[in-house]
Parts: structure tokens; sequence; C-alpha cells
């Protein structure tokens, strides 16, 4: 398989920027940096905004979702807006806000499941902890990022000779008594608490009594890798849906002068519903939205016919057809891993496509010289949704659900396409400089 130089960059750039965000708020840290060093500078929610054509900028809400935009060249009224859409978080396990306790002799911490992770394939992994934590000062507190790059945590799996029919029955963890995470031993006079504070206080130079509250996640210490006879595959933690972030974002930084004012909104919470003030079901997206158009001065008329312009591409990841699978998939819908982007369709609206805006989006494809496909789920298995649905049906607009092929969603460790993740970063770069 020929794979040209410069989408082999981008693969490795994909497993970079994955391996610098173990947590939705260093993925909006990775997007920050990456738009600062490319001229965009922050708005804050909290302060006016003027905003020029040609302006670069980013908005970010609760730390862990994020709006990029340039503002175009035309009237918004006349051009509408290009939005692409993804999201930050990845299914898995959040520590409790007292996690740690003494089990026998071994320190455990306490999680909770986030959204839907294969649970199973969080045993026997190098997990570390990351994410964020408040920490008591004279005025109140202040918020850190933390990650430890050591592993710090396990779940080891019960010996085969313990759960003699693992193999004919499955792994199976029971969430309450089975997931908790071993830390260390126990040590005399430690009380357990103590042995989880400790280490955090350390890393971040405080007192352990003042660490307030935190927001952490288990994250796979494991780099991602290339892999296959050609290494024509990706595989890391949460490509579901860092890759369709990372290609929205790497369209976007390719992106100058475009006419029409492009939008890449990164939301938090797809993965427990997007009801949240920071996730798409919230105003993030509508707010910004309000702000650019009463910062170009639209009235509510013009508004409307901007909105009425515009189009919505929502990026998630798709399923790949897994050969020892086959029954698994809708026949005629087989959606080849490295054979370009899949527009996800459902006539239920679990995604937002329409027969209109997949026409429109295999256009774009075949102006960017990418091979597209499209799928629809077994009509007798419930199919996943996506933030589609939910900006659609709050902004009014048409929109379209694509997504890379992947193997796995939802494992600590999922794998996709090389070729797949250049094609969706040139359909993305034709769709903002349409
Ligand atoms: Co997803």
């Amino acid at each position: 398989m020929n794979i040209p130089a410069d989408v082999r960059a981008q693969a490795q750039d994909l497993l970079d920027f994955i391996d610098a965000s173990p947590s939705p708020w260093h993925a909006v840290q990775t997007c920050e940096s990456r738009l600062t060093t490319a001229g965009f500078s922050r708005l804050d929610e909290g302060e006016r905004w003027t905003l020029a054509t040609g302006g670069r900028h980013f908005v970010v809400r609760g730390g862990s979702s994020i709006i990029a935009f340039i503002v175009g060249s035309q009237p918004a009224a006349t051009t509408g807006l290009r939005l692409i859409g993804a999201h930050t978080d990845s299914p898995g396990l959040r520590l409790k806000p007292k996690p740690a306790n003494d089990a026998g002799g071994m320190v455990r911490l306490g999680v909770e499941v986030y959204g839907g992770p294969i649970l199973a394939t969080f045993a026997d992994r190098d997990l570390s902890l990351a994410g964020r934590v408040n920490v008591r000062t004279p005025g109140g507190f202040t918020t850190h990022l933390i990650r430890f790059d050591e592993p710090l945590l396990r779940l080891p799996n019960l010996a085969i000779h313990m759960n003699r029919e693992v193999n004919e029955n499955g792994l199976k963890f029971n969430k309450q008594t089975e997931l908790p995470l071993l830390l260390g031993v126990s040590e005399d006079g430690t009380k357990a608490e103590a042995r989880f504070r400790q280490p955090i206080a350390d890393r971040l130079g405080v007192k352990a009594d003042d660490l307030l509250t935190w927001e952490l996640n288990a994250y796979d210490t494991q780099k991602g890798a290339l892999w296959g006879v050609d290494r024509e595959f990706v595989a890391n933690s949460q490509l579901d849906n860092l890759a369709s972030c990372h290609a929205a974002l790497s369209a976007l930084l390719a992106t100058s002068r475009p006419d029409a004012t492009c939008l890449c909104a990164f939301f938090d919470h797809e993965e427990v519903g997007s009801e949240s003030a920071t996730g798409a079901g919230g105003s993030f997206i509508g707010d910004v939205i309000s702000r650019l158009a009463a910062s170009a001065g639209l009235d509510g008329e013009d508004q409307r016919r901007m909105l009425a312009r515009s189009f919505f591409i929502s990026a998630d990841m798709a399923h790949g057809w897994h050969p020892n699978f086959p029954a698994a998939y809708e026949p005629c819908h087989h959606a080849l891993v490295n054979a370009g982007p899949v527009i996800k369709h459902n006539a239920n609206q679990r995604y937002s496509t329409s027969a209109e805006t997949a026409a429109r989006f295999m256009a774009i494809c075949a102006k960017a010289g990418v091979p597209c496909q499209q799928y629809a789920h077994r009509t007798d298995l419930g199919c996943g949704s996506t933030i589609g649905p939910i900006v659609a049906a709050r902004l009014g607009i048409p929109s379209v659900d694509v997504g890379s092929p992947m193997w796995a969603m939802h494992s600590i460790r999922e794998s996709a396409g090389v070729l797949d993740h250049g094609y969706m970063i040139a359909a993305l770069s034709a769709t903002l400089n349409g």
C-alpha cells in the first residue's frame, strides 16, 4: 500500500496530538497551544469582543470545550457559516470525589464509569491519572491541569484459574465492586486517602490538605503506534473522537483568508448526551455565533439569512468493516478502513445526515479528490448518536454526519487507517476553503 509521506506525517502528528491529550482538559490545552502558535488569539466570554475581517480567534468554555474561528472576508448573510463539530471527551473511568479506600491491605481508588467504554479493555493496562485539580489558596482556589506520565494504577485481571469461563462468557466486571483501581500497598499509620493525595500534592507543589476537588480520569500511558505490514493503521486511545478534532483543527490551521467565516467547535460531554453548559446541547455554539453576528452588525433578519446559508459537518468516528465479525454489519454498507470518509445515515435521526447533505459532502470529497463511503447500522442493532442532530436542531442548519472508519470504538486501544486520516483532513479543508 502506497502512503504518501505527507499523509504519514499527518498520522504521526495525530498520534502526538493524542499522546499530549490524556483528558478532555488536556485536549483543549493541546488545541489552544497549536492555535496560539498559528496566530489565533484567545477571547474571553466575560469580555467584550471586537472582531475584524480575517480575525483568527478561539474561545474556551469550562476548560474542556473550545470553539476556534476565522472571520470570513465576505458578508456572512450571503456566505453563511462553515462549521465543523467534534468532541473532546472519551468514555472511561473517572475518580470519585473521595476515591481512596483500604481493602485488605491494598489501597484502591473508586471510579465512576463515564459514558460507554468497553470495560474489559481497561484490564492489565499501564494506567495513570490525568485531569484537573482545584487547590485552596488564600483568595479562594486555583485550577491546575495534572498528568502523571508514569503508570500509577492498574486493574489486574483475575487469573483464568479463578475465572474458568472467561473465554466462553467474556470478561465482565461488576461496576461497583470489581472496577476500583489498585494504587498501592497500605502503610501502617497512613490513611488510604493520604496515599492518594500526597503524589498529587507533590506534583503540584502544594499541601495535601489544600486539595479541594478534582476531575481525574484513568488513561493509558502506552503511546500511539503505527501498525500493519505497510504501517497503514494507527492505534491509540481516544481516536473517538480526538482523530476528528485533530482533522478539523488541521484543516482550520491550513485555511487562510476564507470568504465565509469558518468555525471548528470541539465539545465535552458527547459521550454522556451533550446536555451541559459546555456540551453541544448547551448554548456555547449559539452564543459564539450570536456574538460573531453582532460584531458584524447583522440584524435579526440577516442573522437568519446567515444561518439558512450555513452548513454543519458533524465529524465523529465511524465503524469500519471487521472481517472476523461479518454478521455485525448491514449488507452493502461495509465501510472499509483506508477507503475514505464515511457518511453516516440513520432514518431515525440518530445521525443528522439527509440525502441532500450527503450529496453535498460527496461533492466536497469529489472536489478534494477523496473517495467516500456510506454507512448504515444493522436494523436490529441500536446505533450510537453524535452531536450532529443536537447542533442541527439547536441552530436549524443543514448538517451531515461523517467520520473516519475505525475498529474497536470505545476500547482503551482503538485503531483506524492512516490514509483515512489524510482523506478526512483533505475533505474538511475543502469544506472550509469552499
Ligand atoms: Co464519538
